[in-house]
């Protein structure tokens, strides 16, 4: 059999955060160590309260680290409530966590995790890249010891989705996706050139009803605010899986196709936050296409599993 990959989230949940969250959590292929939380889709507090409360509905008592609720540098940018809804889950209310997050920053949380076991902890950041870049601020060796950094966010040949130019998660904080780009470590770009192209509708959730009551029902819900929204803004009946493609690149490269390059992202001004290939930096995977059937195929199996309440 072969052994489950670490790994640490990073993440701002969120909806397609919530459905990498429970994929991870019904997937064996996963060993999820620890998430970590940062603004974005939501406020931080909101990030925080509703990783421990998504656990708790999933029966996981995995570490919960609360990170950073603003960009390094820049102003920052309102919250999408139009695409996640207020409370970051749509409709979906859950009951208030009873855990309380680890008493680390996020940041440290990685840090200590990367450097306590050398060459095997996989970070996944699905949200903005702040939590990232302080941790290799404070201890830019752990670059050598990470195993993969594997990341959703960014458009390289592709437009962006908060406008012409930008991804949202760069968006949030080109200074910390700069910071993170620039860093020796193996790295994965899944963005919008993938996540786009993979779309998840209710009928790839419906099984999950029967298999999984609890988590299924909750997902369902939450889905249905998420799916309104790329319906009045793309005409898709679903929505585009970005979150879950992510964890998915992470343990197993296969059904995506890439190039290596480093990447530039544009700091300020109308373009900020927009990612091209660059001549210097180190070099990154970067997916460019996927088998979307391949990749959904697998996010939906796993969650229809029965392996999640
Ligand atoms: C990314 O932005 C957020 O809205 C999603 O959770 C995802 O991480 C997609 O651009
Ligand atoms: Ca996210």
């Amino acid at each position: 059999m072969t052994r489950s990959t670490p790994i640490i989230i990073d993440t701002d949940p969120g909806i397609d955060d919530a459905m990498a969250i429970l994929y991870a959590l019904a997937d064996p292929a996963v060993d999820l160590i620890g998430l970590t939380t940062i603004f974005g889709n939501v406020p931080e507090a909101t990030a925080t309260r509703n990783t421990l409360a998504l656990l708790e509905l999933a029966g996981a008592d995995i570490p919960v680290a609360a990170g950073a609720a603003m960009p390094l540098v820049q102003t920052p940018h309102p919250h999408p409530d139009f695409v996640h809804g207020v409370e970051g889950f749509g409709d979906a209310l859950l009951d208030p966590p009873m855990r309380r997050p680890d008493a680390r920053p996020a940041y440290q949380f990685i840090i200590d995790a990367v450097t306590d076991r050398p060459g095997e902890i996989t970070l996944v950041p699905v949200g903005p890249l702040t939590n990232l870049a302080l941790a290799l601020q404070a201890a830019p060796e752990i670059a050598q010891q990470v195993a993969r950094v594997v990341i959703m966010g960014g458009a390289v040949r592709h437009k962006g989705n908060v406008n012409a130019y930008a991804e949202a998660n760069i968006w949030q904080d080109p200074h910390a996706a700069a910071a993170v780009f620039a860093a020796e470590w193996p790295m994965t770009l899944v963005g919008l050139d993938v996540t786009e192209r993979v779309i998840c509708t209710a009928a790839d959730l419906a099984p999950m009803m029967e298999t999984s009551p609890r988590c299924g029902a909750f997902l369902t819900k939450a889905a249905e605010f998420y799916f309104g929204f790329h319906q009045e803004t793309e005409g898709i009946d679903g929505c585009h899986l970005h979150d879950p493609s992510a964890i998915i690149a992470a343990l197993d490269p296969a059904p995506f196709e890439q190039i290596s390059a480093p990447l530039s992202v544009t700091l300020e001004g109308a373009e900020a936050g927009m990612t091209r290939e660059a001549t210097r930096g180190p070099p990154i995977d970067l997916c460019l296409g996927v088998d979307a059937e391949r990749v959904l195929g697998r996010f939906r199996r796993q969650l229809a599993s029965g392996r999640l309440p």
